[in-house]
């Protein structure tokens, strides 16, 4: 090839730099802390609490000073019916989300509703609460702080709650264990729709730190995760041994997150368990061992919880 057509070559691949190198200088700036909001982001800020990552509070990633999220069929106050309900309790001392804390986090209309309806300005750490997130009848989301508008003290929703999450303590085993190594929490805006969900909008992050978007992905997107698999068992088994729901999964196992004992108390034998999942691989045994139900304040319960909440 001659020299001429080097030349050109050169002349545009600079023009083409050069103008990519202006727009990114030059394209307007955009304000991410002017960013109101969403549902979701206040939904994920009273789930994780505050920040879930190496801090001083939590040195060894164990997913402490985090809030519980409970579901609830009556009100724990009257005991009267209510229509299902999240709520998100912060025992006296849990570190509140910064959306709680700075004015500036949650956007001015939703910043407003939460302080004016919704009194979260009431609330402190030290004495801990209830929270709620709701819809303003023009379509605003807000934090209602449920200790000073109903009366919802953290014994009474724990005691009345159907159900508890230990989400926000999940997260950080996720950023601890590393599962942002293979997955994402981040469908894009392509096909990815069609297998994943709806990728996430700007507003979905305001205050979550870290947002564990992950690396790259080698595995499944799991932003929402739980709406296309709520099964807690299926997660249980997986967790404890990928292989057992996918023969030729690369997903490592989990079992060390059970701790030494079971939901009844019963001691858990590793080394047991897999001898006999040996006898199984090999076609000695026609049923695989069973899977531990793990402890209620096991690091394994933690994490399926924070699963299962990605809806
Ligand atoms: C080495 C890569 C790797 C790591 C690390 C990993 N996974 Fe996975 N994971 C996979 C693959 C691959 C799948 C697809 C199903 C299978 O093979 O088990 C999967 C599937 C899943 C699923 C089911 C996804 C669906 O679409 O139903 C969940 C939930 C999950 N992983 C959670 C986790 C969590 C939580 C961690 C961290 C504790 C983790 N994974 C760590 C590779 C990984």
């Amino acid at each position: 090839m001659a020299f001429r057509e080097y030349r050109i070559g050169c002349i545009m691949f600079g023009v083409c730099l050069s103008v990519s190198m202006i727009v990114t200088i030059f394209l307007p700036s955009f304000d991410i802390s002017g960013t109101s909001s969403t549902q979701i982001a206040l939904e994920k800020q009273l789930t994780y609490g505050w920040e879930s990552a190496f801090n001083y509070y939590d040195p060894f990633l164990q997913g402490k000073d985090k809030p519980i999220k409970v579901t609830l069929t009556k009100d724990p106050r009257t005991g009267a019916k209510i229509d299902r309900t999240d709520a998100y309790v912060f025992k006296p001392g849990t570190h509140f989300p910064d959306g709680l804390t700075h004015d500036n986090i949650l956007g001015e209309k939703v910043q407003a509703a939460s302080a004016s309806t919704g009194r979260i300005g009431e609330a402190s750490e030290e004495a801990g609460g209830v929270f709620l997130v709701r819809v303003a009848a023009d379509d605003t989301p807000y934090i209602e702080y449920a200790t000073a508008t109903r009366g919802w003290t953290v014994d009474a929703v724990l005691k009345a709650a159907d159900q508890q999450f230990l989400a926000g303590s999940g997260k950080t085993l996720f950023v601890r264990e590393g599962c942002w190594w293979c997955h994402t929490l981040l469908p894009e805006e392509t096909q990815d729709w069609q297998t994943f969900g709806r990728p996430p909008m700007t507003g979905d992050f305001n205050g979550e730190s870290p947002t564990t978007f992950g690396s790259d992905r080698k595995a499944p997107d799991l932003l929402h995760v739980g709406s296309r698999n709520s099964s807690r068992e299926w997660m249980t088994m997986h967790f404890f041994n990928p292989r057992l729901v996918q023969p030729h999964s690369i997903m490592p196992r989990y079992d060390y997150l059970w701790g030494d004992k079971d939901k009844e108390g019963n001691l858990i034998d590793l080394k047991a368990w897999d001898k006999e999942y040996m006898a199984y691989a090999a076609g000695d045994l026609i049923y695989p061992p069973e899977v531990p139900i793990p402890a209620s304040d096991s690091e394994a319960r933690m994490l399926i919880d924070f699963v299962l909440n990605l809806k």
